[in-house]
């Protein structure tokens, strides 16, 4: 089997990884890059990090509109697509690179798997919300992590496309820990200080930071916890606090970091006291790790954390936050659900690929030909 895996932007590299290393066992694997993030604390050091092999093509797109970015990954992969004739495509989550591969993909021989599909958080306004259905109804299979985003599939009428997989950022969890295992004592994080209790707080996310209002709201209730703050900034949040005259505040209030390496992410998630993010995976890394999490949306992809009392969502609202932060009680993590399974969803993925694959290309015996 010949599969070309598309990844290009930071949690990208961190859900395939898992599912190339099962792939690369038995079969030929392609993977493109489209070039969505380019910065080296964006994208290289996740493939030294996690020893992804080097990709087979970049595609070098970089930052533009929405509109511009996706066409270009659209235009530069189409010619890749032709020449490889893989078997499968795999796309990973909800990307501009993630929808723009699926709708190139769609309209060659390939099967075109999503994994991390059926996620939905009800918010059309979110870039990645239309990725993600677009993706979806583009898709030949739809690799669900999760029950709930069974549900969502088939009440889309996408029901005898998917396949509960699990989740394969488990997997992706489950192997970093046993790395860190051995490095447990060590500090996370470049230059972060020395202290014991820290919150942990990223944000990246577009209604974040294209809104001063509510950048400004998330910087001022944040900044005035008593507790050190630990911010890795995303590069667009640097610019936007910088546009909008807020960086210096952030500086002073803040430890403000360079974007960290997943094994330092990782670890800073487990050691945290509280996470406050708006990413999606970080709500989920969180839970996985026993970390409470408030996150600064008003609804989210990931259902299951909230339904178990582990994730709090406020929005941008100050107030909100800071009465989260002083007076919520966390739940213990003695009898917590694992709705997100058990660490094996890359081994299913590619077997379920095999089966697929296998079953579309029947070899017709040569005298009937
Ligand atoms: C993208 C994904 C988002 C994912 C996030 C993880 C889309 C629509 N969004 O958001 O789902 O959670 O990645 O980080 O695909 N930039 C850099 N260096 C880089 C990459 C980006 O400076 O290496 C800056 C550029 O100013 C760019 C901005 O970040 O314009 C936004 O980048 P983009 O790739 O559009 O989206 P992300 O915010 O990274």
């Amino acid at each position: 089997m010949k599969v070309v895996s598309v990844v290009g932007a930071r949690p990208q590299f961190i859900k395939a990884f898992p599912v190339s290393a099962a792939l690369r066992h038995s079969h030929t694997e392609v993977l493109v890059h489209t070039g969505q993030h380019y910065d080296h604390e964006l994208s290289e050091v996740f493939f030294q990090e996690l020893d992804i092999p080097e990709p087979g093509y970049n595609l070098g797109v970089g930052s533009d509109t929405h509109g511009r970015q996706t066409a270009a990954i659209m235009a530069e992969i189409e010619p890749v697509l032709e020449a490889e004739s893989p078997d499968a495509v795999i796309v990973y989550g909800d990307t501009n690179s993630t929808v723009a591969a699926a709708l190139v993909a769609a309209k060659t021989d390939a099967i075109v798997a999503h994994v991390e599909s059926g996620l939905r958080s009800g918010n059309r306004s979110m870039p990645e919300e239309l990725n993600r259905i677009l993706t979806d109804h583009a898709s030949d299979v739809l690799f669900a992590p999760t029950d709930t985003a069974v549900d969502n599939l088939s009440a889309e009428g996408l029901g005898d496309r998917t396949i509960q997989s699990g989740d394969v950022m488990v997997d992706s969890l489950e192997w970093t820990r046993e790395q860190l295992d051995g490095r447990a004592t060590e500090r996370p994080g470049p230059g972060v200080v020395d202290t014991d209790e820290y919150l942990l707080l990223t944000v990246h996310r577009e209604a974040n930071t294209t809104d001063k209002t509510r950048l400004q709201g998330i910087i001022d209730a944040v900044g005035q916890q008593e507790q050190t703050v630990i911010f890795p900034i995303h590069p667009r949040t640097k610019a936007a606090l910088r546009r909008y005259g807020l960086y210096e505040q952030a500086l002073e209030t803040m430890h403000v970091i360079p974007p960290v390496s997943y094994f330092d992410s990782i670890a800073l998630i487990d050691q945290a006291s509280v996470l406050v993010t708006d990413s999606g995976g970080m709500q989920k890394e969180a839970f996985l790790l026993d970390t409470p999490c408030v996150t600064l949306r008003d609804e989210t992809e990931w259902d299951e954390t909230v339904e178990a009392g582990w994730n709090v969502l406020v929005g941008a609202d100050p107030d909100r936050i800071r009465a989260v932060l002083a007076t919520h009680q966390w739940p213990s993590s003695d009898h917590k659900p694992q709705p997100y399974g058990d660490g094996t969803a890359a081994q299913r993925i590619v077997s379920s690929l095999e089966d697929i694959i296998s079953l579309e290309t029947p070899t017709i015996p040569t005298s009937l030909q």
